[in-house]
């Protein structure tokens, strides 16, 4: 009976949460969080801690967002944040869990990607476990993930502008800019 009860409940947030993210996050994020946008990252598929840290984040404005244009209307995350109270959030991340994350389809340089593969092995697959893709590891989705999402957050790192952990900030900083790109270059690659 209580497992019963779990999973309604369970089905009902996720549908009150379908509601919401179809009229406030797809028109930028895309169908069920798959966006289209190379500036707009995927969030399909998050895990659900991960998403309320962000959210929260950015709501405080811990995490700043860069400025994103939606029908000549000037926004970002932070003031979109802080228009959702916990409930809505505990709601959305539910829902976009429940999602499946589509690798995104955007070019790719393969000549880059034996010498990535290596970067990441070296560098953040301790953190960022299969290949940036597993959500459980509540550091977001690197593989397949949008290549200039994945830039504009490494320089956010770097700049102090997004806090993260100092040991992946050290690493980050050590990277020369072609380390970047195929680093990139390979989580880009990842289908799944
Ligand atoms: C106007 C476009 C727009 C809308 C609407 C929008 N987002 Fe975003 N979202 C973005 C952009 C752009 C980013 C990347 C921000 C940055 O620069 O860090 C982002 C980032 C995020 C992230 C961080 C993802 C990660 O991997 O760290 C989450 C979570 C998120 N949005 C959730 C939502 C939710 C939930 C809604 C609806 C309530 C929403 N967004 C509505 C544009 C939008
Ligand atoms: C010590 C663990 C650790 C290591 C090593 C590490 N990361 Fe991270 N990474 C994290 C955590 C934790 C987050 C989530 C930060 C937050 O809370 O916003 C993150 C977030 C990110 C994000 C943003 C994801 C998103 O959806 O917005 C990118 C990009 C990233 N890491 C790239 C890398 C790269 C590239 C490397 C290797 C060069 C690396 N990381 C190594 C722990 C690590």
């Amino acid at each position: 009976m209580i497992k019963y009860i779990t999973v309604t409940l369970t089905m009902f947030f996720i549908l009150v949460g379908t509601v919401e993210a179809s009229q406030k996050c797809d028109s930028c994020h895309g169908k069920n969080g798959n966006s289209t946008e190379p500036e707009v990252p995927t969030i399909a598929g998050l895990s659900s801690t991960y998403f309320k840290d962000a959210m929260k984040n950015f709501k405080r404005g811990k995490r700043q967002s860069e400025k994103f244009s939606l029908n000549g209307r000037v926004t970002d995350m932070n003031a979109i944040a802080r228009n959702l109270n916990r409930k809505e959030i505990t709601r959305l991340s539910r829902y976009y869990a429940s999602q499946t994350f589509v690798a995104r389809k955007q070019n790719i340089n393969y000549s880059l990607i034996a010498k990535g593969k290596k970067i990441y092995r070296r560098n953040c697959m301790r953190c960022h476990s299969k290949n940036g893709t597993n959500p459980d590891d509540d550091a977001g989705i690197l593989g397949g993930q949008s290549k200039t999402y994945l830039i504009s957050q490494i320089n956010q790192f770097k700049n102090r502008k997004r806090k993260g952990p100092r040991k992946m900030i050290r690493k980050l900083k050590k990277l020369k800019a072609g380390d970047i790109t195929a680093v990139i270059n390979f989580f880009a690659s990842q289908q799944r």
